[in-house]
């Protein structure tokens, strides 16, 4: 055997071992930077909300926490991925529903998102009675996908 011939094969298995470790689903993994993922969602949410019960708000930090809601929000959808639910042997709230009926799943994204845009565009505007409402709107689309996709019987905070 040449060491060409060697040094060839050699490289050709890590190429392999790279593509396998690529695409088999670390499920333990995306659990995790879903649970963080939420975690940053509801410190926004908090955020804005704790400054919103007060009678003069500063209007400065809640565009702020509605900023970064509005731009975490589209990436959602990507921390359920195929392979990622109860099934996958991790610890998780997420039901099998959103995996088995991704159409109604998909509606409560949409849901989400557009409450999430709207509730920034009003928070940019400096107006908090108006943040207020547009909050309480999106609140009701975070409830909303808990009701039908999470399973919140474990759930202690
Ligand atoms: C489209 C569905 C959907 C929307 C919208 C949604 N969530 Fe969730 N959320 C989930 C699911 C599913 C879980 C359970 C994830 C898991 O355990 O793997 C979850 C979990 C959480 C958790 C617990 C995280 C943990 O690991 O302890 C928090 C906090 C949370 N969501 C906050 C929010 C807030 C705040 C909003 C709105 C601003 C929101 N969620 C919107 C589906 C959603």
């Amino acid at each position: 055997m040449s060491l060409n011939w060697t040094l060839r094969a050699g490289a050709a298995a890590i190429v392999l071992a790279t593509a396998v470790s690529a695409y088999a689903l670390d499920a333990a993994s995306v659990e995790k930077a879903r649970s963080d993922y939420f975690h940053s969602l509801g410190k926004a949410m908090k955020g804005a909300g704790d400054e919103l019960k007060k009678p003069e708000p500063s209007m400065a930090d809640v565009k702020a926490f509605a900023a970064t809601l509005d731009k975490l929000a589209p990436e959602l959808a990507t921390h359920f991925p195929a392979g990622s639910g109860p099934d996958a042997g991790i610890k998780t709230e997420a039901k099998a529903d959103i995996w088995s009926r991704p159409a109604d799943f998909k509606k409560a994204v949409d849901a989400f998102t557009t409450a999430a845009h709207a509730y920034n565009a009003a928070a940019q505007t400096g107006d908090a009675g108006a943040t207020r409402t547009a909050r309480m709107a999106l609140g009701k689309t975070c409830g909303g996908c808990h009701d039908s996709f999470r399973n919140e019987e474990h759930h202690n905070h």
